[in-house]
This record gives C-alpha cells, structure tokens and sequence, in this order.
C-alpha cells in the first residue's frame, strides 16, 4: 500500500460539502509516518535550510520532525493568545472560518532560510499568512512543504514565487 492508502477520508467534515483528509491514520502507523517525513525531507534536500515553521496543530505534526530529521530548529506558529512572548499576529480566511495566527517577535533572525511545513495545502490561506508572518520578522522563505495538496482548491496560487513542495495531491 503507498502512503495514499493511509490518509482516511471522511465526507462533509466539518461542514456538509468539506471531504476531510484525516491524517491520524497514517500517523498511527510507525513505518508509514517515518516514510512520510523521510520522503519530505527528500523532497527539500536541495535548500539550503536554518529554520523550519509549522502552523498549529497539524503542521507541528509534520514540521517538528522533519526539522528534528534535518537538524535545524522549529518555530511554532499558533492561533492567537497561545504564546508567552512578544507576537506579532495575522488574521486570515480558513477553507472554513477565519482565525489569527501569531509567531514569538523573535523566532526567526533577519536573513535565515526558513522552510515552512504542514500538513495540507487547501485554499493557501494558512500558509500565506505564515508566510507573511516569517517575511515580517525579517525571514527568507525558502519553500513550502506539505504532506497533501488539494489541487482543485488552488493554494499554490497564493504563494507566488515560493517553491511548493507536496508528497499526496487530491
Ligand atoms: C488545517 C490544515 C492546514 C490548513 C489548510 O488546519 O492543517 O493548516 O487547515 O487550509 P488552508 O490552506 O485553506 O488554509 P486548521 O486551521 O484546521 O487547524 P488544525 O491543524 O489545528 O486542525
């Protein structure tokens, strides 16, 4: 079975008309989830990478060990009133409601390579806004990763001149 075989999709969730791609499955297989950010890190081995950030929650998920496996450090980015320190914060759309996504004032040093993670690319509004928040501290983003794109909903199309780099598409 390829990776595919292990994201389990539930229909009109959360809401009528969303199809869900559930990634608990694959993470519940040990070999399945090391393949996973095994074949990532693959995929990005040619950047030249100081930091990895990843949105909560699922993109710590996939952020957090990918940057463990490349020995570079990882930077959380949270929805609003979760971290300690200084912030600075994004409002954006959701492929289903809005929210506001913040990263500590100094996480990331003007100029270092920052590759940010996830685990799916949907209509690109999570990923932007993180975007926008590492271009804010000063960061160079050096590409996108994720675990699923979901073609037809045309993320990509936010990230202009950013490499996408994608394991599954839908
Ligand atoms: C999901 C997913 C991505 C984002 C993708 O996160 O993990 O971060 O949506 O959608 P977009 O491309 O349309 O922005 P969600 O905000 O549901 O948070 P969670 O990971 O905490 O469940």
């Amino acid at each position: 079975m390829d990776l595919k075989d292990y994201i389990r999709v539930i229909e009109d969730f959360p809401q009528p008309g969303i199809s869900f791609k559930d990634i608990t499955t694959l993470l519940n297989d040990g070999a399945k989830y090391r393949q996973a950010i095994d074949e990532l890190k693959e995929l990005v081995s040619e950047l030249k990478i100081d930091l990895i950030a990843g949105p909560e929650a699922r993109g710590f998920v996939i952020g957090a060990p990918l940057a463990y496996a490349l020995g570079v450090g990882f930077v959380p980015i949270r929805k609003s009133g979760k971290l300690p320190y200084d912030t600075i914060e994004i409002g954006y759309d959701l492929e289903y409601g809005k929210d506001t996504l913040a990263m500590h004032s100094d996480a990331i040093k003007p100029g270092q390579n920052v590759l940010i993670a996830d685990d799916l690319l949907a209509t690109g509004g999570t990923i932007s806004t993180s975007v926008e928040l590492v271009k804010k501290l000063g960061g160079n983003v050096i590409g996108t990763a994720f675990l699923i794109e979901l073609v037809d909903l045309n993320g990509r199309a936010k990230l202009d001149g950013i490499d996408v780099f994608t394991l599954l598409t839908y």
